[in-house]
């Protein structure tokens, strides 16, 4: 008991640090197998740093739901390493009883001034209770869209386009020979999966809505997965941009996910415009989304839980499909390159990133191109 009041205290103090020296909006701090005091000492730990409290509850008895969770979760934990999975899976059920020995439950009377929702047998039940602001509103509106049936989100950029095989960024072009080649191989690559009810995503631009119509399956259009929007830079090559804006060029190397181009986006931007289409992800089973580089790097870096920093840098290759399966905790990651050459759109951060800094030096990552 000990070890686990200072285990508490420790985190509380975390949890300070992280609102005043990391400036974070919103800590999550576990608080399973609490108990009335436990939940007191939350309590007046925020009131006294003016911090707002919202209880999340899981509540499950279902047995079934229970038992997979244990597997998927517990037998990869350090307690039950080398142990057999039988008497694993026992002795887990038998520390369940001990939690609910002393686990108090939030209780809809006494505890009808806490802001909470209750989560009953994975997501078939909810109760919300004083929901205080927005905030607060989304945990809850996230939390119900959210769900634990098993499928993959499969990503993909559209086919090698145009604008690609000349290094230029942006604009709406069609798809190159290759891309064609690819959106044909795409088809044959999902036939090959064999996947239950897949919804198809892509973007308002030609070269997305080209690859899905090799699929030849209904497809739905969002504009929020369009690209990053360039503004003025707009179908320049990475050389032209140096060239006509070479500050703007070493700003974005500086910081290239707050950087918001002249009259267009930043790395930022997206991740704002993509919410929406994040929380149909969630909501959803099996899909394939087309979309773009830009694009990709966010999708992939929310459900890989990439920071800031290096989501602009992640590798999302043309022709390859990316197979995202949800598990416990995490999300396994397959790669399927389809065999059909491609362009390297892929910058990397120059070593060089000041803004006096020569042309050489500000082009150093630039792939090749026509
Ligand atoms: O080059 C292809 C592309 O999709 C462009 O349309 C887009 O501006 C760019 O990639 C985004 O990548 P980065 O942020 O690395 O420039």
């Amino acid at each position: 008991m000990r070890i686990r009041k200072a285990c508490a205290a420790a985190a509380l103090k975390d949890v300070a640090a992280y609102f005043t020296k990391e400036q974070g909006q919103v800590a999550v701090f576990d608080a399973t197998n609490t108990t009335r005091e436990r939940r007191a000492i939350i309590i007046s730990f925020a009131k006294e740093k003016g911090y707002k409290v919202f209880f999340v509850e899981s509540i499950c008895d279902d047995p079934e739901i229970i038992a997979e969770n244990i597997r998927q979760v517990k037998f990869g934990s350090p307690d039950y390493v080398d142990r057999d999975i039988d008497e694993a899976m026992e002795d887990f059920i038998q520390r369940i009883d001990c939690y609910r020995a002393s686990y108090m439950p939030i209780d809809d009377e006494r505890d009808r001034k806490l802001s909470y929702i209750k989560i009953f047998d994975v997501g078939n039940r909810y109760l919300v209770n004083r929901v205080q602001d927005h905030i607060q509103s989304r945990i809850v509106y996230y939390l119900m869209n959210i769900h634990v049936t098993p499928r993959s989100i499969y990503l993909s950029r559209h086919g090698e386009s145009e604008l690609n095989l000349l290094g230029r960024i942006g604009g709406d072009s069609g798809l190159s020979p290759r891309g064609q080649k690819y959106a044909n191989a795409l088809a044959t690559f999902i036939k090959g999966q064999n996947i239950r009810d897949l919804k198809v995503w892509t973007s308002h631009m030609k070269r997305t809505i080209q690859t899905a119509e090799a699929l030849g399956v209904q497809y739905e259009q969002w504009k929020a997965l369009n690209e990053i929007d360039a503004g003025v830079c707009e179908e320049m090559t990475y050389e032209e941009i140096q060239e006509n804006y070479p500050e703007e060029f070493a700003l974005r190397d500086q910081d290239k996910y707050r950087y918001r181009y002249p009259k267009g986006e930043s790395y930022e931007d997206l991740v704002h415009r993509l919410e929406p289409v994040i929380m149909e992800l969630e909501r959803q089973e099996n899909v394939l989304v087309i979309c773009h580089q830009a694009i990709m790097r966010c999708l992939l870096a929310y459900f890989l839980d990439k920071p800031a920093d290096e989501l602009p840098y992640l590798r999302c290759p043309l022709h390859t499909v990316l197979k995202l399966t949800p598990i416990a905790y995490g999300c396994k990651v397959e790669s399927f390159f389809l065999n059909i050459e491609a362009v390297n759109t892929h910058r990397e951060r120059p070593v060089n990133v000041d803004i006096n800094r020569n042309p050489e030096e500000a082009l150093q990552t630039v792939p090749d191109h026509i």
